[in-house]
C-alpha cells in the first residue's frame, strides 16, 4: 500500500475566534505528480506555530499576506528533509527550512513562492525552528536594527513572555537597557522577573498598563517592541520618550477576531515627540540570519539567554496546539514535531 500523506485542511474560514471544526483532517496517497523546474518535495519534520497564520485563514483581500484557499492544507513554516528534487541546488536528504503546509509531504520551491533554505549541520530540526529559528531572529533584528536599541535606554516589550518577546527583552538586558515586560498572568510575569532578569513587569490582565508604564518608565519609553497592538500599543504611545522608536513586530490582539487592528488615536504625539513607528518582517533580514544565529548561540552558551519551548509531539496536535497562541496557553516557542527524526542534526 502506498505511504499515506496526512493533512490538516482549512475547512471553513474562522468567524470570530478559531474553532477546531474550522480544520479538517484527511489522509491522501503520498504525492507523486512530476515536479516543475525549481520544485522539490519535502518530508516535514517540525512545524512552527506562528500567530500570523491566523491572518492567512482570513478571506483574500489583503495583498500583503497570503490567504489559504478553503479545502487546502494550512500554510505554515516548517523544517524538513528533501525526498525528491527538480532543483539543482537541492538534493534528496538535504535538510531545509521552507514555507510549507500542514501535511507530511509538501511541494515547495518553484518560481512563485519564497525559496527554501538549507539548514546548517550541527543544529537539530527542533533547534533550527526554535532556539535559533524565526522568532529569536526576528527579535534580534527588530530590536537592534529597527529599534536601534542603545545601552542606557528604556525598553518596553509587549507579549514579553512569548517566543519573540522574551528574546527581545533579554537582548535588551544584554545590551545594557532597562527592560520592562508586559505579559498576561502572574506565572509569566514572575518568570520574566526571576528567570529572565527584567527590571519591571506588568500583568496586562490585572493591572492598568498605561499607569504602570508611567510609574516604571519615569523618563519615558525609548524603544517599544510591540507584539500585541490595540490598547497596549496605545498605552505605550502615551508614554513614549522624545525621539523614541516603536517597533511594530505583531498585532496579536486582533488576529483571532473579525475586527481590524486598531491604530493609535493620538498620532500628533508621534509628531511632537519626533517618534518613529516602523513595521518590519523577519524575512527582510534573510541575508543576515547567520549574524543573529552566531550571537544567539554565543549568548545561549554563556547562559545569558533563558529559552522556553513548548514542543508538542504528533501530527494530530497541530490545530489544538496552534490555538493556544491566542489564549496565552503556550509557554515559549510553539513547535509541533511530526516525524521521529526531529532531533537529527545532519
Ligand atoms: N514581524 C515578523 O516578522 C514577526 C515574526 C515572528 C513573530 N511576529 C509576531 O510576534 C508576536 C509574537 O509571536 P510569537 O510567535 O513569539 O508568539 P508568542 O508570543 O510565543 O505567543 C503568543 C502570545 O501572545 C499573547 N497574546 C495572545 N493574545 C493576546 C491578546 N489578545 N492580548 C495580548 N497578548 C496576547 C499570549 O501571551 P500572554 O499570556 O502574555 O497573553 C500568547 O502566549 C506575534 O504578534 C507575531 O505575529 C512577527
Amino acid at each position: 500500500m502506498a505511504e499515506v500523506n496526512r493533512q490538516w485542511l482549512l475547512r471553513a474560514r474562522p468567524s470570530g475566534h478559531l474553532r477546531m471544526d474550522d480544520f479538517e483532517y484527511r489522509e491522501v496517497p503520498m504525492p507523486s505528480a512530476p515536479l516543475a523546474a525549481g520544485e522539490m518535495r519535502i518530508r516535514n519534520v517540525v512545524f512552527l506555530c506562528a500567530p500570523t497564520m491566523r491572518n492567512w485563514m482570513d478571506p483574500p483581500g489583503n495583498s500583503f499576506y497570503p490567504s489559504i484557499p478553503l479545502g487546502q492544507p494550512i500554510f505554515a513554516p516548517s523544517v524538513g528533509r528533501v525526498v525528491e528534487s527538480n532543483n539543482p541546488d537541492f538534493k534528496p536528504g538535504d535538510r531545509v527550512f521552507a514555507f510549507s503546509s500542514w501535511q507530511d509531504y509538501s511541494t515547495v520551491g518553484g518560481a512563485a513562492v519564497r525559496a527554501p533554505t538549507k539548514l546548517v549541520d550541527g543544529i537539530s530540526f527542533v533547534d533550527a525552528m526554535g532556539r535559533y529559528g524565526l522568532n529569536p531572529i526576528t527579535a534580534y533584528f527588530g530590536l537592534l536594527d529597527v529599534g536601534a536599541a542603545q545601552a542606557g535606554e528604556t525598553l518596553v516589550v509587549s507579549g514579553a513572555a512569548g517566543s519573540t518577546g522574551s528574546t527581545a527583552a533579554q537582548i535588551g538586558k544584554i545590551k545594557g537597557m532597562t527592560v520592562v515586560g508586559i505579559a498576561g498572568g502572574p506565572e509569566k510575569c514572575a518568570w520574566l522577573k526571576n528567570d529572565c532578569g527584567l527590571d519591571g513587569v506588568i500583568d496586562y490582565k490585572s493591572e492598568n498598563v498605561e499607569a504602570r508604564l508611567a510609574a516604571l518608565c519615569p523618563k519615558g519609553i525609548d524603544v517599544f517592541y510591540d507584539n500585541v497592538g490595540g490598547d497596549i500599543l496605545q498605552a505605550a504611545v502615551n508614554n513614549m520618550a522624545p525621539r523614541g522608536r516603536i517597533v511594530l513586530c505583531g498585532q496579536i490582539s486582533s488576529y483571532d477576531s473579525d475586527a481590524q487592528a486598531q491604530g493609535p488615536r493620538n498620532m500628533m504625539r508621534l509628531i511632537y515627540g519626533s517618534i518613529r513607528m516602523q513595521g518590519f518582517l523577519c524575512g527582510n533580514y534573510a541575508a543576515r540570519f547567520d549574524e543573529a544565529v552566531r550571537d544567539l548561540k554565543a549568548w545561549s552558551a554563556a547562559g545569558r539567554i533563558v529559552y522556553r519551548e513548548d514542543l508538542h509531539d504528533g501530527f494530530d496536535k497541530l490545530p489544538s496546539a496552534f490555538a493556544t497562541l491566542f489564549s496565552g496557553g503556550n509557554q515559549g516557542t510553539l513547535l509541533v514535531q511530526v516525524d521521529a527524526s526531529a532531533a537529527d542534526t545532519r
